[in-house]
């Protein structure tokens, strides 16, 4: 007899019906901003194994860098009352969902997490001692990428400082390669931005962006940042209005641009272009980064589902699949990030990716390892939103920088 038969038996003499509806059929609804040909490519991981486990996925795509759109469409569909099963909300942005009580609580799953990860990662994942969201992967921000063939035809090297960074690009312009592809959306000003922050050591960062410290953030250097960002701006092409990340990455990938800083989800794209890290393109931290790490830890949560106030199960099986050795290996193969579980080998990825994962244990051992502001890690959204602001305006207009750093403190008070 089929397993559908057979079910259909024992519903028929009044047994196992409502365990076998909830587990064959339950459909999951995913909300998440994963289009771009890495980004899909990732996903659709989890989305075949759901799918062998007998659940129905349900995409509930959002396109966007970065999520601005698709956290508009979460707050709809939560006040409307058709939550998804499952959302991707990072940081703590978790916390502030937890607090309305509209998240499950998947402890029941989680019971060897807290060995496995990180413990600044662990503490995102809670929510009132609970675990309330599963982490997929680390991605490392403050990333530059070269196309190989342009740094070679400028007959550049490869920059550790802004100054030899300008030289570059001075050389890059120079072979008539236009040195920078940047898009044009706020987080992507705010990813350069932050950048540049970091470049001034790992402390700066922390006291400007994550303790919001007015003497840091009203200081010298403070101005010189914004200085050093409209000096980078210089180098951008003319189209960059309203570009997509990854169409400012494939410009870098088809040797159009010679650089681009942006996050390793970049490197997905290399990948599904099938271009080899080392030879085809390099990946570099920032110039005056090197020892410093600002992660991106993605991760779902899980919403009450109608009637319900605990995890269904195929929300616990999302999260125990999403924090499995294995998933974890191939999505971040795909993604161009790093596994977040702790002891999943390193051996099929990349030459950037070893780098990252060499990179963030020096990090986390010096104190370089840090929130990307631009990826909702290290403040709430109001703040995070107003000082965004502040960026994007000063890298769309004329103004100088030092009254972009007095927008700038003020904007740090938002609540
Ligand atoms: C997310 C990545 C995503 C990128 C571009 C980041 O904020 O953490 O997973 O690939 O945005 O959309």
């Amino acid at each position: 007899m089929k397993f559908r038969a057979i079910m259909g038996a024992l519903c028929a003499a009044g047994l196992m019906c409502g365990v076998a509806t909830a587990q064959a059929a339950e459909s999951v609804e995913v909300l998440h901003w994963w289009t771009s040909g890495g980004e899909s490519k990732a996903v659709g991981v989890l989305k075949d194994d759901m799918t062998k486990q007998g659940y129905t996925w349900k995409d509930f795509a959002v396109a966007g860098g970065a999520g601005a759109a698709a956290m508009t469409a979460l707050k709809t569909q939560v006040i409307s009352g058709n939550a998804p099963s499952a959302a991707q909300i990072k940081g703590p942005l978790i916390q502030e969902w937890a607090s309305q009580g509209v998240l499950v609580n998947i402890d029941s799953v989680a019971g060897d997490w807290k060995k496995n990860l990180p413990p600044e990662i662990d503490k995102i994942m809670h929510a009132e001692g609970h675990y309330v969201a599963a982490p997929f992967s680390v991605h490392r921000v403050n990333w530059l990428y070269i196309n190989k063939a342009a740094l070679d035809k400028a007959g550049g090297k490869v920059p550790t400082s802004w100054p030899e960074f300008f030289a570059v690009a001075d050389k890059m312009k120079a072979a008539g390669i236009m040195p920078i592809a940047m898009g044009g959306q706020p987080w992507q000003d705010l990813t350069l931005w932050e950048d540049v922050v970091l470049s001034q050591g790992a402390d700066f960062y922390k006291k400007a962006l994550v303790d919001l410290d007015q003497k840091t953030l009203t200081s010298d250097k403070m101005v010189q940042v914004f200085d050093t960002v409209r000096k980078i701006q210089g180098y951008f092409d003319s189209g960059r209005t309203g570009r997509d990340w990854n169409l400012a990455t494939a410009m870098v990938i088809n040797g159009k641009a010679g650089m681009q800083f942006m996050g390793d989800w970049a490197k997905g794209e290399f990948a599904n272009a099938s271009k080899k890290a080392g030879s085809d393109y390099i990946c570099a931290a920032v110039p005056g980064t090197e020892k410093s790490y600002t992660f991106n830890v993605d991760s779902f949560v899980f919403f009450q589902q109608k009637g319900q106030k605990a995890a269904t199960p195929g929300q616990l099986a999302l999260a125990k699949t999403i924090m499995s050795p294995e998933f974890q290996e191939q999505f971040s193969l795909y993604k161009g990030s790093i596994p977040v579980r702790l002891g999943v080998s390193m051996d099929k990825f990349d030459d950037c990716a070893k780098k990252s994962y060499a990179d963030e244990q020096t990090a986390i051992k010096s104190g370089g390892y840090v929130p990307s502001l631009a990826h909702g890690m290290a403040q709430p959204d109001a703040a995070a939103g107003a000082i965004s602001d502040v960026v994007t305006k000063f890298m769309n207009s004329s103004q100088d920088s030092k009254s972009a750093v007095a927008a700038l403190a003020k904007a740090a008070k938002t609540k």
